[in-house]
Order: structure tokens, then C-alpha cells, then sequence
């Protein structure tokens, strides 16, 4: 037995085994290479024709995801936490691991598309935006325990998972794209055993731990695309937003974006046209969620603004929740 990791193989056997035959044999340290993956040619961003295992993951330690550009779910949300990932691995990807997003929307994600997306995101080397025959990318993201069905497959049925590949150990596993990316980046440290580690205790004391519901919604499901007073970044900042939009317009934004756009709402759709095509995508928040998460947006705008505007101005309660600033208590 040749596995690092037992639970990483086990995550492979239920996302992949299960999708191939239920004939499981107990399984070779090499079955995750050449026999077992399809050598599909797929297109690049970039117009250049690649196959999959010789050219992509042969030797190599890897994180495939599968997206398409027009999602208005939970894609946009993966890529933009993958491309915070990049950044935290700093220099990694493309050397030590490479990133593949893989489109499941082929006919309309052509490398064009794709490398407009990719720059929306400010994606850097080593993570390759892949197209190819619609047939070859079915069959391949079931090979990778990527379509949410063995059989079906819809746009909208896959999984918000990443693979993470090791080839020259012969070993996968199952984790989630959409998870905190420190998280992710410390995950394939360890999965692709570095050695020297990642400033993994930079990780863990950034976080505030007594934070309410609605601070760790907007940390965990938004502040890959939105800042609260540091910016735009993918989305808009979203300081004084509150002020700027009606509550009612605000909570139903939050709740169905797309909807508002489809309905050709003025705002919706001046956002969607200064925002280059990326959507605000619908979260599925519940109303609770919304509630709340309106109610900080509303909080932390005021705590600025009676601060000063500066996250490091006063040091009373107003600062309390602010994300950005250094917590200088425990
Ligand atoms: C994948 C990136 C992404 C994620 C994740 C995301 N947003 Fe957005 N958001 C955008 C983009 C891009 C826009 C502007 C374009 C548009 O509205 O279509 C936007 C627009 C908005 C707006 C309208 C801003 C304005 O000026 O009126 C609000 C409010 C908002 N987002 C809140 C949130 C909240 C709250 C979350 C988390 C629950 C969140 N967003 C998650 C990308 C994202």
C-alpha cells in the first residue's frame, strides 16, 4: 500500500470509483494515471491543443475544477476563490501545481471567452481555462468525479468540487472549491506534502473568532469579489452601499440577482455593464441571511463613517467588527 493518505483515496473512491464501475477492485498505487484517464485534446485559453493526461497531468500535482462562463450560481464565486488561492500560494502554481478549469459549456466558452473571463479575474500562470469536444469533456469530467451524476449531465448539475491530483504519488482527492481559500491553500500544502511550508501561521491568527453570522457570510461567501472600503475588486466595494441603494432593492438583490438583471432593472443592468460580464451570482441565501447581511453592510458603513473613514482612526466599539483592522486584544 502505497497511499499517503487514506482519506484522500477514499474521496477519490466515492467521487470517481463509483462514477466508473461498481466492479471496484481494491486499487494500485498507479491506478490514477494513463489507463485510467482519457487523453482528450483540449483547447487553451489560449488556442493552444493540449491532451489531458500526456500534456496535463502526467508527472505533475494538479487542482481541476470544471465552470462555464455564463453560470450564475456558484461558478464565479469558485473561480474568484481559486484566484485568491494563486495569489496566497504566491509563485507556486505553474511550478510546483497547476490550476485547470475546465468549461462544461464548450460550444459557448470558446479560448476567447475563456481568456476574457480568466483576465476578469486576474488569473495568473500556470492555470490553464480548458475547451474541447463537448463528448470528451463529458467523459472526462466523469472520469474526474466532476459531473454531478454519472449519467446526466446538465449545465447546472455540477459539483462546486476541485480535484486535487498527484500523479507521480497516484493519488486524488475530493475538496471543495468554494471553501475559505486559506483553507485550500493549506490543504494542498499538505496534499502535495511541500516541504517548505507555506506561512501557515499567518493563516489561522488573521481571523477574528467571536464574529457575528452575517461577518462570517460576508468573509466566506463574499470578500472574494467584494471589499468593505478597501475598493472594487471583482464587484463593487460595497462601503455605504446601504446609502446608495434601497433596502428593498438591496435585499432582493442579494436574494436573485439574475432575476433583477432579467427583468432589465436600470441599476442591475448598469452594474452588469461596468462590471465587464461578470455576474453577481445568486448565493442561495436565505432570508435570514439577507436580512442580516444587509443589516451589517448598513453597521460597518456607519462604523466607518463615524471613524473617520480610517480603518485605523478610533479605537472604540465601532471598530469592533471591522475585518480589516488588526485585533489588537484576545
Ligand atoms: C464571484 C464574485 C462575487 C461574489 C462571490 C459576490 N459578488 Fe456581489 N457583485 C459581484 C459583481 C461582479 C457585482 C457587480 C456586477 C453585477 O451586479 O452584476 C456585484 C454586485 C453586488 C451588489 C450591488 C452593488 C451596488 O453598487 O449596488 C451588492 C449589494 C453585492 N454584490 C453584494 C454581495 C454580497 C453581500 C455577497 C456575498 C453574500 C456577494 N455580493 C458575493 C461579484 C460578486
Amino acid at each position: 500500500m502505497n497511499f499517503r493518505r487514506m482519506a484522500g483515496w477514499r474521496g477519490l473512491l466515492a467521487g470517481v470509483l463509483l462514477a466508473v464501475a461498481a466492479s471496484a477492485a481494491p486499487a494500485a498505487a498507479n491506478k490514477w494515471g494513463a489507463d485510467y484517464f482519457p487523453d482528450v485534446v483540449l483547447t487553451t485559453q489560449d488556442g493552444r491543443q493540449v491532451h489531458f493526461y500526456e500534456d496535463l497531468v502526467k508527472g505533475k500535482s494538479v487542482a481541476v475544477n470544471v465552470i462555464y462562463t455564463s453560470c450564475v450560481d456558484e461558478c464565479p464565486l469558485e473561480t474568484a476563490r481559486l484566484a485568491e488561492v494563486q495569489r496566497l500560494l504566491a509563485g507556486r502554481v505553474g511550478r510546483d501545481v497547476w490550476f485547470y478549469s475546465i468549461s462544461i459549456d464548450p460550444e459557448r466558452d470558446t479560448p476567447k471567452v475563456l481568456k476574457a473571463y480568466a483576465a476578469r479575474f486576474g488569473v495568473g500562470p500556470g492555470w490553464l481555462f480548458l475547451t474541447g469536444r463537448k463528448q470528451d469533456i463529458q467523459l472526462l469530467t466523469r472520469k474526474l468525479g466532476l459531473s454531478r451524476t454519472s449519467d446526466a449531465f446538465s449545465k447546472d448539475g455540477h459539483a462546486s468540487s476541485l480535484m486535487l491530483g498527484d500523479d507521480r504519488g497516484g493519488q486524488w482527492m475530493r475538496t471543495s472549491s468554494v471553501d475559505n481559500p486559506r483553507f485550500l491553500a493549506t490543504t494542498m500544502a499538505s496534499f502535495f506534502q511541500w516541504k517548505d511550508a507555506l506561512p501557515t501561521q499567518d493563516y489561522g491568527q488573521a481571523r477574528v473568532v467571536d464574529i457575528s453570522k452575517s461577518q462570517y457570510l460576508f468573509e466566506s461567501r463574499c470578500s472574494s469579489c467584494h471589499t468593505m472600503g478597501a475598493g472594487d475588486r471583482i464587484g463593487p466595494d460595497l462601503l455605504n452601499v446601504t446609502q446608495r441603494r434601497d433596502a428593498a432593492w438591496l435585499a432582493r438583490y442579494l436574494k436573485e440577482p439574475e432575476r433583477v438583471l432579467a427583468e432589465r432593472d436600470p441599476t442591475a443592468v448598469a452594474l452588469s455593464k461596468k462590471y465587464g460580464g461578470v455576474p453577481m451570482p445568486n448565493l442561495s441565501l436565505g432570508e435570514d441571511d439577507v436580512r442580516g447581511l444587509v443589516a451589517w453592510l448598513a453597521q460597518q458603513s456607519r462604523a466607518a463613517t463615524s471613524a473617520g473613514a480610517s480603518p485605523n482612526a478610533g479605537a472604540g466599539n465601532a471598530q469592533h467588527h471591522h475585518h480589516n483592522a488588526p485585533e489588537p486584544r484576545r
